[in-house]
């Protein structure tokens, strides 16, 4: 029997999709899953795409490999993952790649790859991003793991991946956990990338009193101009659908509660470790949060607003796209500062540029503006922050004063837009020459002795408030 190139266990849509795509591009794939029926269901189904190889069990399916053996596990992401890793652990012989393509956490994935490299296994925990059609039809992929493992996974990964102008979306990410940190980062990024579209939404809707078809309309206008992106793409679709049992639009007859599965929050307990403000991703997380407590909703729904509505004309719709794009600048710099922060705490000498060329294709929050942000980091590879790169500063003072009224809108109508509002509070934090820290740092130190450092001199200070109330070096 030929061996297979590669394997893929666990089939349900995404790793069916992805056993798939590698097969339609000439890759002999050896196919397990617990449930045997799923196996021979994608045997049935789709064997003439290209070479499967089947097996019942995991011993059969390691058998069918050719060594050094990779085998790709896609099952239900948490406890499943470990037990797959354990069973096809003790299968494998040294110089063997296992490869994680579920949503681990990188701290799993930074546990399992030190016990696998124990064993002399390559751990390659990877992040794929773009859905079941991205799995089938080219995902955004970023592999973590050894220089080794990349060596003999990533010509097959990058040629599966989506391609951006004959680019792959797929680069090595660098070692242990990367790959599933820069995934969860993504993840992160597009919650507060929808947010923003939904601020935009809402606010438009209320203030302006537009049908969801006619702001489907907006949304499609602005995927011509700097906004061009896959989400802004779908929101135009979203809105457009009109429910076919009431006649009424799509979006008034769905539940008001997203759900946020667990990345996002990940991304901002993360954050709160590194001391990094990825305030646009926390207010879209808790943003989702306070959607999901319907009693509490119900009970403070005779809160008084402010009563007014119908505020703004069409320039308003000009004024919230700017609003939007000059959010989303924001956003993004706090994702890659989160990413830098790591890279810097983990040793993993992430490539920022790289990351925004792997996310330009294939995952949902592929835009033209990561052709910015890569150009960005190529024209300065240290830069502190993507708002201090002169396109990103030159776009945001442009936009800073329709960004003001908006907020200012939505304050004055009652439309809540923490993405709009906490994306400027950060600008203005940013850019600030001198920030009320000093008065914190003078509270601090007033209760508990906390001491601060003087604008004038080295070395920390204490002053003595409950007596003379003189200084002294601390
Ligand atoms: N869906 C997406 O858009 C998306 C995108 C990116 C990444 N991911 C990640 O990709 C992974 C797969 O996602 P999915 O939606 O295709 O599948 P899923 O619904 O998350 O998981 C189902 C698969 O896991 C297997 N499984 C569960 N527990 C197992 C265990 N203890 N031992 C062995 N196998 C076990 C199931 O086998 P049985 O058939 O025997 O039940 C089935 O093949 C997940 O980690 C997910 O988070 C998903």
């Amino acid at each position: 029997m030929d061996l297979a190139d590669i394997g893929v266990t666990g089939l349900a849509t995404m790793g069916r999709n992805l056993a798939r795509n590698l097969a339609r591009h000439g890759y002999a794939v050896a196919v397990h899953n617990r449930t045997y029926g799923r196996t021979q269901q994608l045997v049935k189904e789709f064997g003439g795409e290209g070479t499967f190889v089947p097996s019942e069990d995991l011993a059969a399916f390691v058998a069918s490999l050719k060594r050094p053996r990779r085998a790709i596990i896609m099952v239900k992401a948490g406890a499943g993952t470990d037990a797959v890793i354990d069973q096809l652990a003790d299968l494998m012989e040294p110089g063997d790649m296992i490869v994680d393509g579920g949503n681990a956490h990188f701290d799993d994935t930074r546990r399992r790859e030190a016990a696998l490299r124990e064993r002399g296994l390559h751990f390659v925990g990877t992040g794929i991003s773009g859905g079941e059609e991205g799995a089938l039809n080219g995902p955004s992929i970023m592999p973590g793991g050894s220089k080794e493992s990349w060596e003999a996974l990533g010509p097959i990964l990058q040629d599966i991946s989506a391609k951006v102008d004959g680019v792959p979306c797929c680069v090595h990410v660098g070692p242990d956990g990367a790959g599933h940190f820069v995934k969860m980062v993504h993840n992160g990024i597009e919650y507060s990338d929808m947010q923003l579209i939904a601020e935009s939404y809402d606010l438009l809707r209320q203030a302006l009193g537009a049908t969801p078809a006619e702001l489907a309309s907006v949304f499609r206008e602005w995927n011509r101009g700097e906004l061009d992106s896959y989400l802004i793409e779908i929101t135009a679709e979203v809105l457009d659908q009109v429910d076919a049992e009431t006649g009424k639009p799509f979006v008034d007859v769905v539940v008001d509660q997203a759900e946020q599965k667990g990345t996002g929050r990940w991304t901002v307990q993360s954050a709160l470790d590194l001391g990094v403000p990825v305030t646009g991703i926390a207010e879209a997380t808790f943003a989702r949060a306070l959607s999901g407590h319907p009693e509490q909703r119900a009970a403070a729904a005779s809160l008084q607003g402010p009563g007014l509505s119908g505020v703004g004309g069409r320039e308003l719709v000009e004024d919230v796209r700017q609003a939007l794009y000059a959010s989303k600048i924001v956003a993004y710099a706090q994702g890659f500062d989160q990413m830098a922060a790591a890279s810097r705490e983990y040793g993993w000498d992430l490539d920022l540029g790289a990351m925004a060329t792997i996310w330009r294709g294939g995952c949902i929050i592929r835009a033209k503006f990561l052709d910015r942000i890569r150009a960005a980091y190529d024209a300065n590879p240290a830069l502190p922050t993507l708002l201090a790169d002169p396109t990103f500063a030159a776009a945001l003072d442009a936009g800073q004063e329709a960004w003001r009224r908006v907020v200012t809108t939505a304050v004055q109508i009652g439309v809540p837009t923490p993405g709009f509002s906490s994306a400027l509070a950060y600008y203005d934090g940013l850019r600030r020459d001198r920030l009320p820290a000093a008065l914190i740092q003078g509270l601090r130190d007033y209760f508990g002795a906390h001491t601060y450092r003087r604008v004038d001199k080295e070395g920390s200070f204490h002053t003595d408030w409950s007596g003379d109330r003189t200084e002294h070096p601390a």
